[in-house]
C-alpha cells in the first residue's frame, strides 16, 4: 500500500476499531496491514475500508491481528521464577497489601500466573491484582477463567496446574479460588488515564509496534504510577534504553526498579 493508502486506512481503523496507529511505527505498520489486506480484504485498500463498517468478522480478524494476543501461563520462566523468588517476596514483606498491574493482560494468563505464586507464597494475603487490556474479546476469557488451550498452560509447573486448573471439553480453567483474586477491565495503554501507588507494574510483550514517543509516554506513566522502590516488569526481549532518565534502575532481566519521580509525570 502506498502513502496515501496508508492514510486512508488509518482513518478507517480510528474511526471503525478506536485505534490510533499515530502511536504505532509507521513502516513496520505500512507493511503488515498491506499483508493483512491482501490475505483478508483480497481488494484494494480502498475496497477494504468500506468493507469494515460492514463485516463484524473482518473488522475483529482486523483487531486481533493489530493487537496481537498471544500469551501464555509463566511466559519466560527464567523471568518468572525470579519474581517468585526474589520480587514477589519482597513486596511482600514491604508491602502489608501489595497492589500489582498486569497492562496489556491478554486472556489474563500473566495476572493468574503471579495469583498462583501469591498462593504459594503467602496464602491468604490480602491483595489487589489488576488486569487490563484493549480487547474486549481477552478481558471475558480472563473474567471467566478460560478456557485456556493446551500450548497457553504447557509452561505451568505440573504441581500448580494440578493445583490451579480444571481441564474441560473446551479447555483449560482456571480455578475459582484464583479467579476471585483478580479483576479485569477494559484500558487503552496509549490513552487512557492509570490507576496509582503500584507494587509491580508488568507490561511484557505489549509495545514492540509501538513507536518510540509513544513508549517514552508511557514509561513515564508506568513510573508516575508505582510507589517509591515499585518494580517494572518488561518482555523477554525488551530493553528500557536509559532507564535512569525515567527514574528507573535495572536490577535483573526484564526487571526495573524506581529509585526517582520521572522528569515529567504523565499519569
Ligand atoms: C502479545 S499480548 C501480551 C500478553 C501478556 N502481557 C504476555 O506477555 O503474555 C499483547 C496484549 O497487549 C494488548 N494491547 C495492545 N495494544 C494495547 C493498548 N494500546 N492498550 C492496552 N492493551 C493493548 C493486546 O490486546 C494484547 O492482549
Amino acid at each position: 500500500m502506498n502513502d496515501e493508502e496508508y492514510v486512508l486506512i488509518s482513518k478507517a481503523i480510528k474511526t471503525y476499531l478506536d485505534i490510533d496507529l499515530g502511536f504505532y511505527k509507521p513502516g513496520q505498520m505500512q507493511r503488515r496491514l498491506t499483508a493483512f489486506v491482501e490475505r483478508n480484504g483480497k481488494c484494494s485498500v480502498e475496497e477494504f475500508c468500506e468493507k469494515l463498517p460492514n463485516d463484524d468478522e473482518l473488522r475483529e480478524a482486523l483487531r486481533t491481528f493489530l493487537t496481537i494476543n498471544v500469551t501464555e501461563f509463566f511466559r519466560d520462566a527464567a523471568q518468572f521464577d525470579a519474581l517468585r523468588t526474589t520480587v514477589l517476596p519482597e513486596i511482600i514483606r514491604n508491602s502489608p497489601s501489595p497492589k500489582i498491574w498486569s497492562a496489556g493482560s491478554s486472556r489474563g494468563n500473566e495476572a493468574y500466573s503471579v495469583a498462583m505464586y501469591m498462593d504459594q507464597i503467602k496464602p491468604g494475603l490480602d491483595y489487589t491484582l489488576l488486569g487490563t487490556d484493549i480487547d474486549e474479546g481477552s478481558i471475558e476469557i480472563s473474567r471467566n477463567g478460560g478456557p485456556y488451550p493446551d500450548a497457553e498452560v504447557k509452561n505451568a509447573p505440573a504441581l500448580s496446574r494440578q493445583k490451579y486448573f480444571e481441564k474441560r471439553d473446551t479447555g483449560w480453567y482456571v480455578k475459582p479460588e484464583i479467579v476471585s483474586k483478580a479483576k479485569f477491565g477494559k484500558l487503552n495503554l496509549l490513552s487512557d488515564r492509570f490507576e496509582r501507588n503500584f507494587d509491580l507494574i508488568m507490561c511484557r510483550n505489549v509495545v514492540i509496534y509501538f513507536s518510540d514517543e509513544a513508549k517514552q509516554t508511557l514509561n513515564e506513566k508506568f513510573v508516575a504510577s508505582l510507589k517509591p522502590d515499585g518494580v517494572l516488569f518488561v518482555g523477554g526481549t525488551e530493553t528500557i534504553l536509559n532507564p535512569k532518565m525515567f527514574g528507573l534502575e535495572r536490577f535483573a532481566t526484564s526487571l526495573y526498579r524506581k529509585v526517582d519521580e520521572p522528569m515529567s509525570a504523565a499519569a
